[in-house]
């Protein structure tokens, strides 16, 4: 049984894990330009929930995998994340002043050092799961390099550039959503996955419908925060979709459809862990949080 309180517990050690393991990564060679080095810092390591790194921990040891072998792919799905909340804040996308409490790294610095340090953080990312040693790695680094770029994140962003001040239909948001914020989730349940087990094993389909479904249930409540949260508890700006004319599930089912949208995808979550039985409470309690969460 996970109840709220080991859930939490687990959810601050895994956090402190890869907080560890990425301040790691920046120890480890001197930097060349202490700007850029600063700027990666300040998008990586001040602040964030980690989820994604949690997500992989949590599947791996799921499955009986070694933690020590879980830290490479938390660290760069960590790290993809950043450099995609780097980019995403950049005034030529969302244009967004605070991020995870703090000034962006464009205001924080400046927009050419955000963009450097958006591409140095995806190279790093790529860099820790190339270096580390596992027998399945080149299924794991084309997981990661898909779930990225055009197959995914950078293509879920142009959609949502391109969906601007449109109107949408919610099939066509859900492929957004699925895209840009669904594919590093649904990469970091697969990471963690392939670190245990073969390709073929029949739990990887079943964590991917559970990946599928509460990757967008997190964007679901993301958008939903937007409409409900306040600043200083999301560390992000509230209203900016509205603001921006975004099209959003709120906007689109209103707050309540919106609401309640993301509770069905959650459910569909964890009845998709029916097959791998108890070993998957963890994740069942991490796919309620997804909704639960107020930042
Ligand atoms: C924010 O992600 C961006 C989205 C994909 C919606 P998170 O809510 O995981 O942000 P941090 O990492 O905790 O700051
Ligand atoms: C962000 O979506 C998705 C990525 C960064 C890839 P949003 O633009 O909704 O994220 P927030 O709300 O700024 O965190
Ligand atoms: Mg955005
Ligand atoms: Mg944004
Ligand atoms: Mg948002």
């Amino acid at each position: 049984m996970v109840n709220a309180d080991n859930l939490a517990v687990r959810l601050a050690a895994d956090r402190a894990r890869a907080d560890a393991t990425l301040e790691r990564l920046f120890a480890e060679r001197p930097a060349p330009s202490p700007r850029l080095e600063a700027a990666m810092r300040h998008g990586v390591l001040v602040g964030g929930k980690r989820l994604r790194p949690v997500l992989v921990y949590a599947v791996g040891r799921a499955l009986g995998a070694d933690e020590t072998a879980l830290d490479a792919p938390a660290a760069a799905l960590e790290l993809i994340h950043a450099y995609s909340l780097v980019h995403d804040d950049l005034p030529a996308m969302d244009d967004d002043d605070l991020r995870r409490g703090q000034p962006t790294v464009h205001r924080a610095y400046d927009e050419a050092t955000a963009i450097l340090a958006g591409d140095a953080l995806q190279a790093l990312a790529f860099e820790v799961l190339a270096t580390t040693a596992h027998p399945r790695l080149p299924a794991m680094i084309a997981t990661l390099a898909r779930a990225a770029g055009r197959d995914g994140m950078v293509a879920g962003q142009a959609l949502d550039l391109a969906a601007v001040g449109g109107h949408p239909d919610v099939t066509a948001l859900a492929t957004m959503h699925r895209h840009k914020t669904g594919a590093l989730i649904r990469a970091a349940v697969r990471l963690g996955g392939l670190v245990a087990v073969a390709e073929d094993d029949p739990r990887l389909a079943a964590l991917e419908r559970y990946a599928e479904a509460i990757g967008l249930a997190f964007q679901v409540h993301d958008d939903v925060l937007d409409v409900t949260g306040d600043t200083a508890t999301l560390g992000k700006a509230s209203g900016a979709d509205a603001a921006r004319d975004k099209p959003t599930y709120p906007s689109l089912l209103g707050l309540e459809g919106a609401r309640a949208r993301a509770a069905e995808l959650v459910d569909e979550g964890v009845a998709a862990l029916a097959p791998l039985g108890d070993a998957a409470a963890p994740l069942a309690a991490l796919a309620r949080y997804m909704i639960e969460r107020d930042h």
